[in-house]
């Protein structure tokens, strides 16, 4: 039995060494398939990116740039999250269609929705660039020619590129700088929205339970690619049709049990795992905590707003759920960093990587990284906090703000080029509208208020009375007729005098020195992770997420974040009713559902046990961008869709985790039963492949 135990010890130990990762798809021959298989996968290399054949990379897209979404179906059908759909079914919803409370689901093709500006990307293949890219570079270039020489034969190779007149190319840079890939893509502009859960599904539990588990959300929402009559991408037509895809997810109806082999192939945004301590430090001890009060003071009013009055929650759901998210993420995040005692194991790290230089020899050449990064960030951290709080401030949180400085930019660009006057008018009247559409004064001066003391500024409330920019019509008013007209009442107006030295302040002061600062620190995290690779040859190095198609796999797994506490893997729809609180704005239920559980009209949508799954935990390492990225079981079929990380592991951004790190997967039978059972969308259903690879 001993024996038996101490064996055990290995393999997880073992196991656990093996995941984490964000991997390229293109490269997963050798170690990744190795890696995949003892953790039980049955795909090949092949079988996940093919260049000459169909493969799962096919069937990922790129969701309008921010997150991931899957086709699961031959007419183009795709699936996302609730909340990576949520700012189109926002801005199709008005207090008659409330599609954000009540939900929205097309019964034929001519009842789905276009979105203007929305967009899907295919990757159609990935190659290895780095040899052309790096031929011209020396090492006693200054880092500023480093980078033009690489943006010119970067251009020049995209440029000779050969492709398909509908294809696109770009050039990433991995491994900060020391290898390069291009991808050949595809972009779709015509994807229209198809079915939405109401908010109370799609969104259950918001801001209370997000980042959280147990987690009882279903986030999902369906949107299809139309395609012209070649099946190419086009812009939106009433002509175009349907996309017929290379290849599409078949859906499995056996989904998972803890210790199933988990697989999630999206777009992950930015990571930063190879930080060193100090700059972790600087992160979580100062310029996380700023930001957060920042939102926070923006969010006390805004949360109250939207309570009381139905107005001002469909105008700033989504602005709201932007501001909310990544304020509790960094609180997460820096609970997370110091549980885990992540700058010390980093710094026991570092004392590695200074022995393993002089083991190599490699002293004089990389000895002196880390002291440099020391005096860097005591430098860099002041300039970054202010930067980053005059984002906060001037373009997140306060929309006042936000059109001071887009004048200003205005300005700014009609006195460089007065020729373009016409154009910066269309602009800048195309931006006032758009903040106008879901702009409320009251509440946007609440926020101001509470904001602007942390920005180390007086507020002065009554320049909401006599700005022209808190009413549309007399926002616009003062762009038009000539430049010196316009230059002469703007800067007349309320506001604009008041926000102007700030701006000033940032452009002319802050920012560039922030970009300068940066780059010295960029260079220096090049430098570093070279040496890190030359030093350490044999640890298990993975590029830093850049929204770029990759693959992370690990397996389905509860964990335990604190003493004698242990969440399931899986949660179920009788988690959603204990949850339910009539009439809450977090937590109520659906009539509708409420009767389905009490009827156990489940249809064939359960578990073994008879109930239905509605979330999933797995050891994926999954970052935001991999929102609706789909899950894939041993075989790729679709189980699960990715929405979110669990509370004690969203540091897994800058210190991966395998003990405590998952990622939250909403269970593809719970989405079904919803489509099918609660919306009656049978027409969805019918065009899926549904399929029992466990029987
Ligand atoms: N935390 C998840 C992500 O980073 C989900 C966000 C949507 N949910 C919400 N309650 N705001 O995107
Ligand atoms: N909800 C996140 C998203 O956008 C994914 C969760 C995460 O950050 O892990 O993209």
């Amino acid at each position: 039995m001993k024996y038996i135990k101490i064996l055990l010890f290995f393999i997880t130990i073992n196991l656990s060494a093996q995941q984490g990762g964000m991997w390229i798809p293109s490269l997963l021959n050798g170690m990744n398939e190795d890696e995949m298989t003892s953790l039980g996968s049955k795909l090949t290399a092949k079988d996940i990116y093919d260049v000459n054949n169909s493969s799962l990379k096919d069937a990922v897209c790129h969701f309008n740039g921010g997150c991931t979404s899957e086709v699961i179906s031959p007419q183009g059908l795709i699936l996302t999250n609730h909340h990576c759909g949520f700012s189109s079914i926002q801005s199709h919803s008005s207090l008659e269609n409330d599609y954000l409370k009540n939900g929205f689901w097309a019964m034929s093709l001519d009842e789905e929705l276009p979105n203007d500006g929305l967009y899907v990307e295919f990757i159609v293949s990935i190659h290895d660039v780095t040899k052309e890219i790096l031929a011209n570079i020396t090492d006693d270039m200054t880092e500023k020619d480093k980078q033009s020489v690489i943006t010119k034969t970067s251009n020049g190779i995209m440029k000779n590129w050969t492709r398909e007149p509908w294809q696109d190319v770009k050039i990433k840079s991995f491994y900060k700088g020391n290898q390069y890939f291009l991808f050949v893509t595809e972009r779709f502009e015509d994807i229209r929205l198809v079915g939405a859960p109401p908010t109370s599904i799609g969104k259950f539990g918001s801001d209370t339970d997000n980042w959280v588990f147990p987690r009882h959300t279903g986030d999902f929402s369906i949107f299809r690619i139309y395609a012209d009559a070649n099946n190419h991408p086009a812009k939106f037509s009433k002509y175009n049709k349907p996309y017929t895809p290379k290849h599409f997810l078949p859906i499995s109806l056996d989904g998972i049990e803890e210790g199933d082999f988990s697989m999630v192939f999206g777009f992950p945004g930015t990571t930063n795992e190879y930080l060193p301590a100090v700059a972790i430090e600087h992160i979580t001890k100062n310029y996380n905590p700023t930001n957060i009060a920042i939102r926070e003071a923006a969010l006390k009013v805004i949360d109250t707003e939207m309570k009381k009055s139905d107005a001002v929650r469909i105008k700033y759901a989504s602005k709201q759920a932007r501001i909310a998210n990544a304020w509790k993420k960094w609180k997460g995040e820096n609970l997370g960093i110091e549980k885990s005692n992540a700058v010390e194991k980093r710094r026991a790290f570092e004392e590695t990587f200074t022995k393993a230089l002089k083991e190599k020899g490699l002293t004089d050449k990389y000895g002196s990284i880390l002291t440099e990064f020391d005096s860097l960030y005591k430098d860099f951290a002041p300039i970054d906090i202010k930067r980053r709080n005059f984002i906060e401030v001037f373009i997140t949180t306060n929309e006042l703000m936000q059109m001071t400085y887009r004048a200003y930019q205005f300005e700014q660009a009609i006195t460089a080029n007065p020729e373009n006057l016409e154009k910066a008018k269309a602009g800048i009247t195309n931006t006032l509208k758009g903040i106008h559409k879901d702009f409320d004064a009251g509440v946007d001066k609440g926020v101001f208020i509470n904001v602007m003391p942390l920005y180390g500024k007086h507020a002065d409330p009554s320049i909401y009375n006599n700005t022209a920019f808190t009413n549309l019509d007399n926002a616009l008013k003062i762009f038009e007729g000539d430049a010196k007209d316009i230059i002469k009442k703007l800067n007349k107006d309320a506001a604009y005098q008041y926000a102007k030295p700030m701006i000033d302040e940032f452009n002319n002061t802050t920012n560039p020195e922030y970009q300068q600062k940066n780059e010295t620190i960029t260079a220096l995290q090049t430098k570093y992770m070279t040496a890190l690779m030359e030093a350490l040859p044999n640890a298990r190095y993975f590029p830093d997420a850049n929204s770029t198609l990759r693959v992370t796999y690990g397996q389905v797994r509860g964990y335990s974040p604190r003493d004698a506490v242990y969440y399931n893997a899986i949660s179920y729809l009788d988690g959603v009713i204990e949850k339910y609180i009539p009439g809450d704005y977090e937590f109520d239920v659906p009539q509708k559902l409420r009767d389905l559980y009490a009827a156990k009209d489940y249809g064939q949508y359960v578990d073994k046990n008879g109930k239905v799954p509605v979330c999933f935990l797995g050891t994926n390492h999954t970052t935001g961008g991999n929102s609706g990225s789909p899950a894939l079981d041993a075989y790729g079929n679709l189980v699960g869709l990715n929405f979110d990380r669990v509370w004690e592991g969203t540091m897994s951004d800058m210190y991966y985790d395998p003990e405590i790190c998952r990622n939250i997967m909403v269970d593809l039978r719970y989405v079904l039963f919803i489509i099918d059972k609660y919306a009656g969308a049978t027409n969805l259903i019918n065009e899926m492949t549904l399929v029992h690879p466990k029987k």
